[in-house]
Protein backbone atom coordinates (compact mmCIF):
# COMPACT_ATOMS: atom_id res chain seq x y z
CA UNK A 1 0.00 0.00 0.00
CA UNK A 2 1.53 3.42 -0.74
CA UNK A 3 1.63 5.57 2.31
CA UNK A 4 0.00 8.65 2.54
CA UNK A 5 1.34 11.47 2.26
CA UNK A 6 1.02 15.10 4.13
CA UNK A 7 1.45 18.40 3.68
CA UNK A 8 4.35 20.78 5.11
CA UNK A 9 3.60 24.33 5.49
CA UNK A 10 5.80 27.08 7.23
CA UNK A 11 4.98 29.76 10.02
CA UNK A 12 6.79 32.91 9.41
CA UNK A 13 7.24 36.72 11.09
CA UNK A 14 8.10 39.39 8.63
CA UNK A 15 10.55 40.40 11.44
CA UNK A 16 14.19 39.99 13.42
CA UNK A 17 12.82 36.85 15.06
CA UNK A 18 14.90 35.33 17.22
CA UNK A 19 17.41 34.26 15.85
CA UNK A 20 19.19 37.72 14.91
CA UNK A 21 21.23 37.23 18.44
CA UNK A 22 21.66 33.90 17.30
CA UNK A 23 25.47 31.57 16.60
CA UNK A 24 23.72 31.86 12.96
CA UNK A 25 21.75 34.71 12.81
CA UNK A 26 24.20 36.06 10.20
CA UNK A 27 22.91 39.46 9.72
CA UNK A 28 19.53 39.07 9.43
CA UNK A 29 19.02 41.49 12.13
CA UNK A 30 19.84 44.00 9.99
CA UNK A 31 18.88 43.16 6.93
CA UNK A 32 15.42 41.47 7.24
CA UNK A 33 13.60 45.06 6.40
CA UNK A 34 14.66 44.63 2.86
CA UNK A 35 13.01 41.12 2.31
CA UNK A 36 15.53 39.45 1.20
CA UNK A 37 16.27 37.25 3.73
CA UNK A 38 12.20 36.20 3.44
CA UNK A 39 12.66 35.83 0.35
CA UNK A 40 15.98 33.34 0.42
CA UNK A 41 13.94 31.79 2.74
CA UNK A 42 10.80 31.13 0.87
CA UNK A 43 12.92 29.68 -1.97
CA UNK A 44 14.23 27.05 0.07
CA UNK A 45 10.82 26.30 1.09
CA UNK A 46 9.86 25.94 -2.70
CA UNK A 47 13.14 23.80 -3.67
CA UNK A 48 11.65 21.61 -0.71
CA UNK A 49 7.97 21.63 -2.33
CA UNK A 50 6.59 22.84 0.82
CA UNK A 51 2.85 23.62 0.38
CA UNK A 52 3.04 26.95 1.73
CA UNK A 53 4.02 29.85 3.82
CA UNK A 54 1.71 31.61 6.50
CA UNK A 55 3.01 35.11 7.22
CA UNK A 56 1.94 36.07 10.87
CA UNK A 57 0.62 39.82 11.71
CA UNK A 58 -0.92 42.04 14.39
CA UNK A 59 -1.05 45.46 14.46
CA UNK A 60 0.24 47.06 18.00
CA UNK A 61 3.22 47.65 20.09
CA UNK A 62 1.96 46.01 23.35
CA UNK A 63 2.31 47.67 26.83
CA UNK A 64 0.36 45.47 29.19
CA UNK A 65 3.30 43.55 30.31
CA UNK A 66 4.67 45.66 33.18
CA UNK A 67 2.56 48.58 31.73
CA UNK A 68 5.28 49.30 29.25
CA UNK A 69 6.67 48.83 26.10
CA UNK A 70 10.19 47.97 27.55
CA UNK A 71 9.93 43.92 27.28
CA UNK A 72 8.50 43.80 24.51
CA UNK A 73 10.70 46.03 22.65
CA UNK A 74 13.70 44.73 24.19
CA UNK A 75 13.05 41.08 22.97
CA UNK A 76 11.59 42.34 19.47
CA UNK A 77 8.26 40.65 19.95
CA UNK A 78 5.73 41.51 18.54
CA UNK A 79 7.83 44.71 16.62
CA UNK A 80 8.87 46.14 14.75
CA UNK A 81 7.20 43.82 11.98
CA UNK A 82 6.30 44.33 8.68
CA UNK A 83 2.83 44.03 6.89
CA UNK A 84 3.00 40.81 5.58
CA UNK A 85 0.85 41.83 2.26
CA UNK A 86 4.10 43.65 0.66
CA UNK A 87 6.22 40.43 1.43
CA UNK A 88 3.52 38.67 -0.92
CA UNK A 89 3.85 40.61 -3.96
CA UNK A 90 7.82 40.24 -3.17
CA UNK A 91 8.14 36.10 -2.58
CA UNK A 92 5.76 35.96 -5.69
CA UNK A 93 7.99 37.40 -8.17
CA UNK A 94 10.65 34.87 -7.02
CA UNK A 95 9.05 31.84 -6.64
CA UNK A 96 6.87 30.22 -8.83
CA UNK A 97 4.90 27.26 -7.13
CA UNK A 98 4.79 27.90 -3.36
CA UNK A 99 1.56 29.25 -1.55
CA UNK A 100 2.25 32.54 0.11
CA UNK A 101 -0.51 32.90 2.79
CA UNK A 102 -0.98 36.61 4.33
CA UNK A 103 -2.93 37.54 7.66
CA UNK A 104 -5.49 40.16 7.06
CA UNK A 105 -7.88 40.70 9.97
CA UNK A 106 -11.75 40.91 9.71
CA UNK A 107 -11.65 43.29 12.72
CA UNK A 108 -9.36 46.21 11.91
CA UNK A 109 -9.44 45.84 7.11
CA UNK A 110 -12.63 46.89 5.94
CA UNK A 111 -13.87 44.37 3.58
CA UNK A 112 -13.55 45.75 -0.04
CA UNK A 113 -9.73 46.67 0.69
CA UNK A 114 -9.17 43.20 2.02
CA UNK A 115 -10.79 41.82 -1.05
CA UNK A 116 -8.94 44.66 -3.48
CA UNK A 117 -5.40 43.43 -2.38
CA UNK A 118 -6.24 39.73 -1.94
CA UNK A 119 -7.04 40.02 -5.69
CA UNK A 120 -4.25 42.03 -6.70
CA UNK A 121 -1.99 39.19 -4.85
CA UNK A 122 -3.34 36.16 -6.39
CA UNK A 123 -3.29 37.71 -9.80
CA UNK A 124 0.67 38.97 -8.85
CA UNK A 125 1.51 35.16 -7.71
CA UNK A 126 -0.18 33.26 -10.45
CA UNK A 127 -2.71 31.62 -8.34
CA UNK A 128 -0.74 31.27 -5.36
CA UNK A 129 -2.65 33.31 -2.54
CA UNK A 130 -3.67 32.63 0.66
CA UNK A 131 -5.69 34.11 3.35
CA UNK A 132 -5.23 33.62 7.30
CA UNK A 133 -8.71 34.60 8.45
CA UNK A 134 -7.71 36.25 11.92
CA UNK A 135 -10.46 38.17 14.10
CA UNK A 136 -7.45 39.57 16.00
CA UNK A 137 -7.33 39.50 19.85
CA UNK A 138 -5.94 42.69 21.12
CA UNK A 139 -7.97 46.20 22.46
CA UNK A 140 -4.55 47.73 21.25
CA UNK A 141 -4.74 46.90 17.51
CA UNK A 142 -8.20 47.85 17.71
CA UNK A 143 -7.14 51.35 19.15
CA UNK A 144 -4.61 52.15 16.11
CA UNK A 145 -7.71 51.54 14.25
CA UNK A 146 -9.59 54.57 15.74
CA UNK A 147 -11.92 51.57 18.06
CA UNK A 148 -11.69 51.80 21.76
CA UNK A 149 -11.37 48.12 21.89
CA UNK A 150 -12.21 45.05 20.23
CA UNK A 151 -15.73 43.37 20.18
CA UNK A 152 -16.29 40.52 22.30
CA UNK A 153 -14.38 36.77 21.42
CA UNK A 154 -17.65 35.52 19.84
CA UNK A 155 -19.25 38.25 18.09
CA UNK A 156 -15.60 38.72 16.09
CA UNK A 157 -16.54 35.84 14.34
CA UNK A 158 -20.11 36.64 13.84
CA UNK A 159 -18.70 39.47 12.24
CA UNK A 160 -16.01 37.66 10.43
CA UNK A 161 -18.74 35.54 8.70
CA UNK A 162 -20.60 38.45 7.53
CA UNK A 163 -17.30 39.33 6.55
CA UNK A 164 -16.34 36.46 4.45
CA UNK A 165 -19.69 36.42 2.80
CA UNK A 166 -19.68 39.89 1.71
CA UNK A 167 -15.07 39.94 0.24
CA UNK A 168 -16.89 36.46 -1.80
CA UNK A 169 -19.50 38.66 -3.12
CA UNK A 170 -17.01 41.68 -3.96
CA UNK A 171 -14.89 38.24 -5.79
CA UNK A 172 -17.85 37.36 -7.56
CA UNK A 173 -19.09 41.02 -8.74
CA UNK A 174 -17.05 40.10 -12.23
CA UNK A 175 -19.32 37.33 -13.46
CA UNK A 176 -16.77 34.77 -15.34
CA UNK A 177 -15.71 35.74 -19.08
CA UNK A 178 -16.39 39.49 -18.37
CA UNK A 179 -13.16 40.86 -19.62
CA UNK A 180 -13.58 40.30 -23.47
CA UNK A 181 -10.81 42.21 -24.69
CA UNK A 182 -12.38 42.65 -28.10
CA UNK A 183 -10.17 44.10 -30.71
CA UNK A 184 -13.03 44.16 -33.31
CA UNK A 185 -14.93 46.32 -31.34
CA UNK A 186 -12.29 47.51 -28.64
CA UNK A 187 -14.47 46.67 -26.05
CA UNK A 188 -12.37 45.52 -22.54
CA UNK A 189 -15.31 44.25 -20.53
CA UNK A 190 -18.29 43.64 -20.90
CA UNK A 191 -20.23 45.96 -18.72
CA UNK A 192 -23.61 43.92 -18.30
CA UNK A 193 -21.59 40.70 -16.33
CA UNK A 194 -20.05 43.32 -13.80
CA UNK A 195 -22.71 44.22 -11.13
CA UNK A 196 -22.70 46.06 -7.90
CA UNK A 197 -23.49 44.12 -4.22
CA UNK A 198 -25.46 46.13 -2.39
CA UNK A 199 -24.29 44.31 0.41
CA UNK A 200 -25.90 45.85 3.99
CA UNK A 201 -25.59 43.22 6.77
CA UNK A 202 -25.59 43.58 10.36
CA UNK A 203 -21.83 44.80 10.32
CA UNK A 204 -20.89 45.30 6.97
CA UNK A 205 -21.74 47.22 4.31
CA UNK A 206 -20.33 47.61 0.76
CA UNK A 207 -21.97 48.69 -2.76
CA UNK A 208 -19.73 47.12 -4.91
CA UNK A 209 -18.59 45.67 -7.80
CA UNK A 210 -14.98 45.52 -6.93
CA UNK A 211 -12.57 47.73 -9.45
CA UNK A 212 -10.13 44.84 -10.41
CA UNK A 213 -10.99 41.60 -12.54
CA UNK A 214 -11.41 38.22 -11.08
CA UNK A 215 -8.24 36.52 -9.54
CA UNK A 216 -6.92 33.06 -10.78
CA UNK A 217 -8.00 31.03 -7.98
CA UNK A 218 -11.79 32.58 -7.86
CA UNK A 219 -10.94 33.21 -3.93
CA UNK A 220 -7.26 33.14 -1.85
CA UNK A 221 -7.27 29.72 -0.21
CA UNK A 222 -8.69 30.45 3.00
CA UNK A 223 -6.28 29.49 6.17
CA UNK A 224 -7.22 29.60 9.75
CA UNK A 225 -6.50 28.80 13.30
CA UNK A 226 -9.54 28.61 15.65
CA UNK A 227 -9.19 26.83 18.40
CA UNK A 228 -12.03 27.46 20.82
CA UNK A 229 -15.86 26.02 20.08
CA UNK A 230 -16.59 29.23 18.44
CA UNK A 231 -13.30 29.13 16.61
CA UNK A 232 -13.17 25.74 15.21
CA UNK A 233 -17.46 26.26 14.19
CA UNK A 234 -15.78 29.35 11.83
CA UNK A 235 -12.75 27.30 10.60
CA UNK A 236 -15.25 24.30 9.94
CA UNK A 237 -17.67 26.56 7.67
CA UNK A 238 -14.62 28.36 5.62
CA UNK A 239 -11.41 27.05 6.06
CA UNK A 240 -9.35 25.29 3.62
CA UNK A 241 -6.28 24.98 5.62
CA UNK A 242 -6.25 24.75 9.43
CA UNK A 243 -2.93 25.87 11.48
CA UNK A 244 -3.22 24.05 14.67
CA UNK A 245 -1.81 24.00 18.50
CA UNK A 246 -2.30 20.77 19.92
CA UNK A 247 -0.31 19.22 22.80
CA UNK A 248 0.10 15.50 21.64
CA UNK A 249 -0.96 12.87 19.46
CA UNK A 250 -4.09 12.39 20.84
CA UNK A 251 -4.65 16.21 21.18
CA UNK A 252 -4.03 16.47 17.73
CA UNK A 253 -6.69 13.43 16.70
CA UNK A 254 -9.45 14.73 18.77
CA UNK A 255 -8.79 18.23 17.57
CA UNK A 256 -8.65 16.78 13.78
CA UNK A 257 -11.76 14.60 14.45
CA UNK A 258 -13.59 17.80 15.92
CA UNK A 259 -13.07 19.82 12.85
CA UNK A 260 -13.76 16.92 10.26
CA UNK A 261 -17.64 15.71 11.99
CA UNK A 262 -18.25 19.47 12.44
CA UNK A 263 -17.53 20.19 8.64
CA UNK A 264 -19.62 16.72 7.61
CA UNK A 265 -22.69 18.60 9.75
CA UNK A 266 -22.92 21.63 8.03
CA UNK A 267 -22.39 19.67 4.42
CA UNK A 268 -18.96 20.12 3.67
CA UNK A 269 -16.55 17.34 2.79
CA UNK A 270 -14.08 17.14 5.56
CA UNK A 271 -11.23 16.41 2.86
CA UNK A 272 -11.90 19.83 1.56
CA UNK A 273 -9.35 21.54 4.59
CA UNK A 274 -6.06 19.87 5.71
CA UNK A 275 -5.18 20.26 8.99
CA UNK A 276 -1.83 21.49 9.86
CA UNK A 277 0.11 20.90 13.50
CA UNK A 278 2.76 23.19 14.44
CA UNK A 279 5.93 21.93 15.58
CA UNK A 280 9.41 23.07 16.06
CA UNK A 281 11.49 20.26 15.58
CA UNK A 282 15.21 20.16 16.92
CA UNK A 283 17.81 18.81 13.90
CA UNK A 284 21.24 17.99 14.13
CA UNK A 285 23.18 15.09 12.70
CA UNK A 286 22.64 12.50 15.73
CA UNK A 287 19.92 12.27 18.17
CA UNK A 288 22.32 12.91 20.93
CA UNK A 289 23.63 15.94 19.50
CA UNK A 290 20.28 16.82 18.87
CA UNK A 291 19.16 16.71 22.31
CA UNK A 292 22.33 18.19 23.54
CA UNK A 293 21.07 21.31 21.27
CA UNK A 294 17.36 21.24 22.72
CA UNK A 295 18.99 21.49 26.42
CA UNK A 296 21.31 24.07 25.06
CA UNK A 297 18.37 25.98 23.82
CA UNK A 298 16.53 25.35 27.03
CA UNK A 299 19.05 26.16 29.46
CA UNK A 300 18.42 30.36 29.43
CA UNK A 301 15.56 29.67 31.43
CA UNK A 302 15.00 33.47 33.03
CA UNK A 303 15.30 35.31 29.21
CA UNK A 304 12.71 32.13 27.74
CA UNK A 305 10.35 33.13 30.98
CA UNK A 306 10.41 36.76 30.24
CA UNK A 307 10.04 36.40 26.80
CA UNK A 308 7.24 33.80 27.25
CA UNK A 309 5.51 36.03 29.50
CA UNK A 310 6.11 38.95 27.79
CA UNK A 311 3.71 37.44 24.71
CA UNK A 312 1.73 36.31 26.79
CA UNK A 313 0.43 39.59 28.07
CA UNK A 314 0.36 40.77 24.63
CA UNK A 315 -2.04 37.43 23.37
CA UNK A 316 -4.57 37.74 26.59
CA UNK A 317 -3.90 41.62 27.55
CA UNK A 318 -2.85 40.36 30.79
CA UNK A 319 -0.17 41.97 32.85
CA UNK A 320 2.29 38.90 33.39
CA UNK A 321 5.04 40.60 35.19
CA UNK A 322 2.36 41.16 38.48
CA UNK A 323 2.86 37.67 39.26
CA UNK A 324 5.36 36.20 41.16
CA UNK A 325 8.29 34.31 38.90
CA UNK A 326 8.66 31.41 41.91
CA UNK A 327 4.70 31.62 42.76
CA UNK A 328 2.32 29.69 40.97
CA UNK A 329 0.91 29.95 37.87
CA UNK A 330 -2.33 32.52 38.24
CA UNK A 331 -5.40 31.68 36.29
CA UNK A 332 -6.52 34.23 34.49
CA UNK A 333 -9.10 35.06 31.36
CA UNK A 334 -8.86 36.97 27.76
CA UNK A 335 -11.24 38.25 25.88
CA UNK A 336 -8.16 37.34 23.62
CA UNK A 337 -6.38 34.48 22.54
CA UNK A 338 -8.90 32.10 24.68
CA UNK A 339 -7.59 29.10 23.41
CA UNK A 340 -3.97 29.59 23.52
CA UNK A 341 -4.06 30.70 27.12
CA UNK A 342 -5.81 27.51 27.85
CA UNK A 343 -3.47 25.25 26.67
CA UNK A 344 -1.01 27.36 28.33
CA UNK A 345 -2.38 26.67 31.61
CA UNK A 346 -3.47 23.17 30.76
CA UNK A 347 0.90 22.55 29.86
CA UNK A 348 0.91 24.36 33.19
CA UNK A 349 -0.64 22.14 35.05
CA UNK A 350 2.38 20.19 36.50
CA UNK A 351 4.70 23.20 36.78
CA UNK A 352 6.11 23.84 39.96
CA UNK A 353 6.56 27.94 39.06
CA UNK A 354 5.23 30.39 36.66
CA UNK A 355 8.68 30.73 35.62
CA UNK A 356 9.04 26.65 35.07
CA UNK A 357 5.58 26.99 32.71
CA UNK A 358 6.78 30.17 30.94
CA UNK A 359 10.17 28.91 30.37
CA UNK A 360 8.70 25.56 28.75
CA UNK A 361 5.75 26.87 27.24
CA UNK A 362 5.44 25.91 23.32
CA UNK A 363 2.93 25.68 20.98
CA UNK A 364 4.68 23.01 19.05
CA UNK A 365 2.70 19.96 18.96
CA UNK A 366 4.91 17.54 19.42
CA UNK A 367 8.33 17.55 21.45
CA UNK A 368 10.63 16.60 18.06
CA UNK A 369 14.04 16.29 18.74
CA UNK A 370 16.87 14.04 16.64
CA UNK A 371 18.58 13.24 13.59
CA UNK A 372 16.50 13.92 10.17
CA UNK A 373 15.63 10.23 10.29
CA UNK A 374 14.70 10.33 13.85
CA UNK A 375 12.55 13.06 13.45
CA UNK A 376 10.56 11.47 9.94
CA UNK A 377 9.80 8.40 11.63
CA UNK A 378 8.26 10.07 14.68
CA UNK A 379 6.50 12.62 12.01
CA UNK A 380 5.51 10.05 10.00
CA UNK A 381 3.72 7.94 12.81
CA UNK A 382 2.32 10.89 14.13
CA UNK A 383 0.52 11.45 10.94
CA UNK A 384 -0.25 7.27 10.63
CA UNK A 385 -2.44 7.79 14.32
CA UNK A 386 -3.98 10.89 13.60
CA UNK A 387 -5.40 10.50 10.66
CA UNK A 388 -3.58 13.72 8.30
CA UNK A 389 -2.89 16.37 7.31
CA UNK A 390 0.43 17.21 7.96
CA UNK A 391 2.54 19.50 9.78
CA UNK A 392 3.61 23.74 9.82
CA UNK A 393 7.05 24.17 10.94
CA UNK A 394 7.55 27.15 13.10
CA UNK A 395 10.82 28.22 15.70
CA UNK A 396 13.47 30.32 14.83
CA UNK A 397 13.96 31.23 11.47
CA UNK A 398 18.11 31.43 10.20
CA UNK A 399 19.59 30.09 7.75
CA UNK A 400 20.68 27.43 9.54
CA UNK A 401 17.34 25.79 10.68
CA UNK A 402 15.83 26.10 7.02
CA UNK A 403 18.55 23.82 5.71
CA UNK A 404 18.60 21.47 8.55
CA UNK A 405 14.39 21.10 7.71
CA UNK A 406 14.55 21.68 4.06
CA UNK A 407 17.80 19.63 3.29
CA UNK A 408 17.60 16.94 5.78
CA UNK A 409 14.48 16.49 7.24
CA UNK A 410 12.34 16.88 4.27
CA UNK A 411 14.83 14.53 1.99
CA UNK A 412 14.42 12.16 4.88
CA UNK A 413 10.25 12.36 4.83
CA UNK A 414 10.83 12.17 0.94
CA UNK A 415 12.63 9.11 1.03
CA UNK A 416 10.35 7.32 2.69
CA UNK A 417 7.39 8.75 0.23
CA UNK A 418 5.36 10.34 3.08
CA UNK A 419 5.83 14.00 0.88
CA UNK A 420 5.55 15.56 -2.26
CA UNK A 421 9.16 15.81 -4.45
CA UNK A 422 7.72 17.69 -6.98
CA UNK A 423 4.66 19.99 -7.32
CA UNK A 424 2.13 18.78 -9.86
CA UNK A 425 -0.13 21.61 -10.42
CA UNK A 426 0.92 25.60 -10.61
CA UNK A 427 -1.75 26.79 -8.31
CA UNK A 428 -1.78 26.95 -4.60
CA UNK A 429 -5.55 24.99 -4.12
CA UNK A 430 -4.45 22.12 -6.52
CA UNK A 431 -1.57 21.74 -4.92
CA UNK A 432 -2.81 21.32 -1.24
CA UNK A 433 -5.83 19.31 -2.42
CA UNK A 434 -4.23 17.06 -4.83
CA UNK A 435 -3.99 14.39 -1.39
C1 LIG B 1 -0.36 28.69 14.44
C2 LIG B 1 -1.20 29.87 14.78
C3 LIG B 1 -1.00 31.07 14.12
C4 LIG B 1 -1.77 32.20 14.40
N1 LIG B 1 -1.51 33.38 13.75
C5 LIG B 1 -2.20 34.49 14.08
C6 LIG B 1 -1.89 35.74 13.48
O1 LIG B 1 -1.00 35.86 12.66
N2 LIG B 1 -2.60 36.83 13.84
C7 LIG B 1 -3.62 36.76 14.77
O2 LIG B 1 -4.23 37.80 15.06
N3 LIG B 1 -3.93 35.59 15.35
C8 LIG B 1 -3.24 34.46 15.04
N4 LIG B 1 -3.54 33.27 15.65
C9 LIG B 1 -4.62 33.22 16.61
C10 LIG B 1 -5.87 32.59 16.03
O3 LIG B 1 -6.40 33.37 14.99
C11 LIG B 1 -6.90 32.42 17.14
O4 LIG B 1 -7.32 33.66 17.64
C12 LIG B 1 -6.29 31.62 18.29
O5 LIG B 1 -5.84 30.38 17.80
C13 LIG B 1 -7.29 31.38 19.39
O6 LIG B 1 -8.45 30.75 18.90
P1 LIG B 1 -9.84 31.33 19.29
O7 LIG B 1 -9.88 32.73 18.74
O8 LIG B 1 -10.83 30.44 18.59
O9 LIG B 1 -9.91 31.30 20.76
C14 LIG B 1 -2.78 32.12 15.37
C15 LIG B 1 -2.99 30.91 16.04
C16 LIG B 1 -2.22 29.78 15.76
C17 LIG B 1 -2.47 28.49 16.49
Amino acid sequence: MTPQRFHLGWFMNFSANAAWRGPWGGDTGATWPDGRFHVDFARALERACFDYMMIEDSSMVPDHHGGSLETELHHGLYAPKHDPVGLVATVAAHTSRLGIVATMSTSLYPPYLLARSLATLDHLSAGRVGWNIVTSSEDRAAQNYGRDRLPDHDERYERADEFVDLVERLWGSWEPGAVVMDRETGRYVDHTRVSPIHFDGKWHRSRGPLNTMPMPQGRPVYCQAGGSPRGREFAAAHAETIIASAPGVEAMKAYRDDVRSRMERIGRDPDSCKILFVVAPVLAETDALARELAAWQASDTDRLAEAALAHLSALTENDFSGFDLDGPVPQVTTNGHRSTLADFLRGAADAATLREAAARWTISSLELVGSPDTVADAMCAAMDEVGGDGFLVSGEMSRDVVGRVCDGLVPALQRRGRVRTRYTHERFRDNLMEF
